[in-house]
């Protein structure tokens, strides 16, 4: 991801979270170092990913394809990606949190190996009120 691919993923974040990440997050994101990643196929951009590495462990922040392009395994690719990113960095184990609503994304990370550890009460906004996040971990 580069700062001329922002106006793309920003377009992508707004149609598919209800709650997006500003355009100021992911560019904060990119000048901070996270592994910002983006999928591209002949010039259309259509998915993205953020992932913040600590010492031991890697956290997925966001992930997003955007509508058409969903359901292709593209999802599974840039997690694949950023597993062997973590591995490559000695991480021990990667977290995500996750909507409890959002069971298409939680499907995925399952599939993958992520396994749900804990629950943050009312971690998100919500159309009415909070929601629960489900936080996930996959071992490395
Ligand atoms: C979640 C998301 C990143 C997954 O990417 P994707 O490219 O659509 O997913 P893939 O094609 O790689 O999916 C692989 C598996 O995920 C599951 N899955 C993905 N979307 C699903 C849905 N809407 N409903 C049920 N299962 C779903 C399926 O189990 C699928 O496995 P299968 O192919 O064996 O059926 C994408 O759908 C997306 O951007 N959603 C909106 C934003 C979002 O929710 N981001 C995650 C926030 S935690």
């Amino acid at each position: 991801m580069l700062p001329a691919d922002l106006d793309r993923v920003i377009i992508i974040e707004r149609e598919v979270f209800l709650f997006p990440w500003s355009r100021q997050n992911f560019a904060d994101s990119v000048n901070t170092g996270y592994f910002c990643s983006v999928l591209e196929q002949a010039d259309t951009l259509f998915g993205y990913g953020v992932m913040m590495a600590g010492p031991d462990e890697a956290h997925i922040l966001t992930i997003g394809i955007t509508a058409q392009w969903q359901n292709k395994g593209w999802g599974r690719k840039l997690l694949e990606h950023f597993i062997d990113l973590s591995v490559q960095h000695n991480l021990q184990t990667m977290l995500l949190d996750v909507r409890e609503s959002n069971t298409g994304a939680a499907n995925l990370y399952k599939q993958i190996g992520f396994q749900p550890i804990a629950r943050r009460k009312g971690y998100y906004p919500a159309m009415c009120g909070r929601e629960d996040a489900i936080v996930m971990e996959l071992r490395l």
